[in-house]
């Protein structure tokens, strides 16, 4: 159904047949969330859902006689007021006033979307009424404040997802302060919820963690400057009883890459409030009278079926509305980067003979990583000095990127735009770009990786890397950039920033890193970014607006990177998520997991290698040329398909002595799946894994045929040569109610099936059947 915005008197009802939400001006001007949830019928007055008996023990409102604030459920509660709980915008006056009381002053509903300025933000595809979403704006005003405030909503046609972000303008004489603006809240009238959230750390990103809420606050932030790997801007609430296929729950996320907050505060009086927005710890945005400020944009999604139902509507919702045509849709480029395979040792002459090895086994893009540029040899030197270092690239990087396009591939570079080392030309001409106190001497600011971040708050240090890196991009003929980010901003301080606005430098800051994207892409409108901060530390909705994919780990481990994905699975399309087959031993954890493994992993997102071709013997190039015919088939249903999350790596299970882990993908029409299933250790006569699958139809029959992808030939569509083991065909039902019983690996076999050993993958691949079994 498509998105309707029924208007009562003092009510809104925002519905598309999947979720409702209802919001009541209550008569002293409070905006109420009457209602956020599965779909329900309109009524003209929905005002006996809310709760407005007042307790003795609270106060009353100034503003709104006969009523207690902290006892209503707020659309956007500002503080300063007699709600004493955590609230969404915190803006003071002249005078240091903070009792801001907003009042509704008037709405407009809007076919589409409205931009957000100067930060990503979903779109709608289509225009006026074709438009595939409907936005309601409500205004509030507080007159005697002089503050105006817009909350603007948009949901989505047949997904179960709203996005929400506020204006705040300054409408008095004199300037204001805002303190915090968060883009969503959201209150509950009950607490009887678990909190998901997912964190980690350097090479172990977007770990599941799942705890009930507790009275009081609890949540995940970042101070860093970025989205960052030790938590996700992602927090989700769903019931106990709730896991992967069944039970509500909901997410929020941030279309935003900066420091965040995502938090829940559970009140005396078991209700939950739900807040997601930039973080207030370190922030405060000076307002002059008539100037705006714009937050970013929350999505907020709903699930009745559990949590493969909350990421599949995130992923529908990013590739529908947020990712960047083409690649919103089609298969990536597999690539080989340089970076496990050489490191920073490399010359035109190597790199040459690597893209030629690559070629011949079916790669498609050689990616040069860290160390063409300056005289970059080691991590202390040359960021900022984006020219080729012509020690190892005499001529520029010219004559190898055309040679690599003679082959027949696509060339990409990496890049970390934001750094500047001590030791580059570009310090010695500008050391003011530098971002920190100057108080401090530069060893000082936080040192990571030996580098300095520049100061992306600045119009002219924004301006010269769009220039200097645009040219390199433009001149060489590159098709696809790594936009790295290394460390996190400390003594965030910047020098282009009077006193009064130091508070503004984080935001500014990622103001500044979308800035240049934007120039970067405007300019370069086929240029493919991938999105990269040492691994998953930059993974959020709002660098994938930009970059339609990410590195999201340096841990090139398959059983580290199955939970890796798993994780990541819960809010980015896993198309979106960028997996490399790296060499053994592992350069993190120096396990030797078998190349079908590490394949078997890598396929399930945008593939490619990360090793030296040319070092591989004869049986690996014909295995990994095996694997990459497997991704170039299986590729469109990664970036296409509906991904299903089957059983966790972070939930071990009776009788065995590590969790398994498994997925699948389906394709639109249900005529085509992909699944994959993980071991970490072998058990010793241990229990049957039965796989129960999801996502098929019920009705079809499949014939279900196991892969070995470095042995099976992707091309042989009959599924009927070497590598491949058909199972009886059977139907979908069956598939899903009584599963595929996991047995032949797995009993004991005296010798005879020779166990996989720890770390074994097992892939199947469904196809509709017509015929009759
Ligand atoms: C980071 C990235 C790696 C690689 C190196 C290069 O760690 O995550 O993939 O690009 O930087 O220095």
């Amino acid at each position: 159904m498509e998105t309707r915005i029924i208007t009562h008197d003092g009510q809104f009802h925002v519905t598309n047949g999947l979720v409702s939400h209802v919001i009541r001006i209550l008569p002293g001007g409070e905006p109420n969330t009457i209602y956020f949830g599965p779909a329900i019928h309109d009524r003209d007055d929905f005002s006996d859902l809310q709760e407005l008996a007042v307790r003795d023990t609270l106060q009353t409102d100034a503003g709104h006689p006969g009523l207690s604030l902290e006892q209503i459920r707020r659309e956007y509660p500002q503080g300063g007021s007699s709600d004493l709980r955590p609230c969404a915008l915190d803006v003071g006056d002249a005078a240091g006033s903070h009792a801001v009381k907003l009042a509704y002053d008037a709405y407009r509903i809007v076919s589409g979307k409205v931009p957000l300025d100067g930060l990503p933000s979903t779109f709608a595809n289509g225009t006026g009424d074709d438009a595939d979403c409907a936005t309601l704006e409500i205004d509030l005003a507080d007159a005697s404040f002089g503050l105006r405030v817009t909350l603007s909503e948009t949901m989505f046609d047949g997904l179960p997802v709203v996005a929400r972000s506020v204006r705040v303008t300054n409408v008095s004489h004199l300037p204001q302060t805002v303190e915090s603006a968060y883009s969503a809240s959201l209150d509950l009238p009950d607490a009887d919820w678990d909190m998901l959230t997912l964190t980690g750390a350097w090479a172990r990103e977007a770990h599941v963690e799942r705890t009930p809420l507790r009275t009081g606050l609890q949540g995940v932030s970042s101070i860093r400057g970025h989205s960052s790997q030790h938590a996700n801007p992602y927090l989700a609430l769903a019931r106990p009883n709730a896991d992967e296929m069944q039970g509500e729950a909901m997410a929020a996320t941030l279309v935003y890459s900066g420091n965040f907050d995502a938090s829940v505060f559970v009140d005396s009086y078991a209700r939950t409030r739900l807040r997601i927005g930039i973080n207030p710890e370190p922030f405060s945005w000076r307002l002059a009278p008539g100037e705006t400020f714009q937050t970013p944009e929350a999505i907020l999604a709903y699930s009745g079926a559990g949590f493969n139902g909350l990421s599949q509507a995130l992923h529908a919702l990013y590739r529908r509305n947020l990712i960047r045509r083409p690649w919103n849709a089609c298969r990536s480029p597999i690539v080989v980067n340089t970076w496990e395979a050489v490191h920073m040792a490399m010359d035109e002459t190597s790199l040459t003979a690597m893209a030629r090895s690559a070629k011949e086994l079916g790669m498609e893009m050689l990616v040069v990583d860290d160390g063409w540029f300056g005289h970059r040899d080691r991590a202390d030197s040359s960021l900022g000095d984006w020219f080729a270092d012509r020690r190892k690239f005499p001529n520029g990087l010219k004559p190898l990127a055309d040679a690599v396009h003679r082959m027949g591939m696509g060339f990409g570079l990496w890049f970390e735009p934001e750094m500047i080392s001590e030791d580059s030309d570009l310090y010695r001409t500008h050391p003011d770009w530098v971002l920190g106190d100057p108080r401090l001497p530069l060893h000082a600011l936080g040192v990571q990786r030996c580098q300095y971040v520049l100061d992306m708050t600045r119009p002219d240090v924004v301006a010269y890397l769009r220039r200097t890196i645009g040219d390199v991009i433009g001149k060489a003929g590159v098709d696809y950039i790594k936009w790295d980010m290394n460390r996190s901003l400390s003594e965030a301080y910047s020098r282009a920033l009077p006193p009064d606005r130091q508070g503004e430098v984080f935001h500014r800051y990622a103001l500044g890193y979308y800035r240049l994207l934007h120039g970067l892409a405007a300019r370069f409108p086929d240029l493919l970014i991938e999105s990269c901060a040492s691994g998953g530390a930059r993974v959020d909705a709002g660098t994938l607006a930009y970059a339609p994919q990410a590195w999201i780990s340096d841990d090139t481990d398959a059983l580290e990177r199955v939970k890796i994905q798993y994780g990541t699975s819960m809010m980015y399309p896993v198309g979106a998520c960028s997996n490399h087959v790296s060499a053994v031993p592992n350069e993190e954890t120096g396990r030797r997991l078998p190349l079908k493994m590490r394949g078997d992993v890598a396929l399930f997102g945008t593939f490619g290698y990360e090793l030296d071709p040319a070092l591989l013997d004869d049986g690996e190039c014909a295995r990994i040329s095996r694997q990459i015919d497997w991704s170039k088939r299986l590729g469109p249903l990664m970036r296409s398909g509906t991904f299903w999350r089957l059983r966790s790596p972070f939930a071990p299970r009776p009788g065995f002595d590590a969790a398994d882990a498994a997925w699948m993908v389906v394709s639109a029409d249900r005529r085509n799946a992909v699944v994959g299933w993980y071991r970490a250790l072998t058990g010793v006569n241990a229990p049957v894994p039965w796989l129960r699958l999801a996502g098929l139809d019920a009705d079809m029959r499949y014939a279900v045929t196991e892969v070995d992808t470095a042995v099976a030939d992707a091309g042989d569509t009959a599924m009927a040569g070497r590598g491949f083991t058909p199972w009886r065909p059977r139907y979908g039902d069956e598939l899903m109610h009584a599963g595929l019983p996991l047995t032949d690996r797995t009993t004991v076999t005296w010798g005879r099936d020779p166990f996989p050993g720890d770390g074994s993958s097992r892939l199947f691949i469904l196809t509709a059947v017509d015929a009759s079994l």
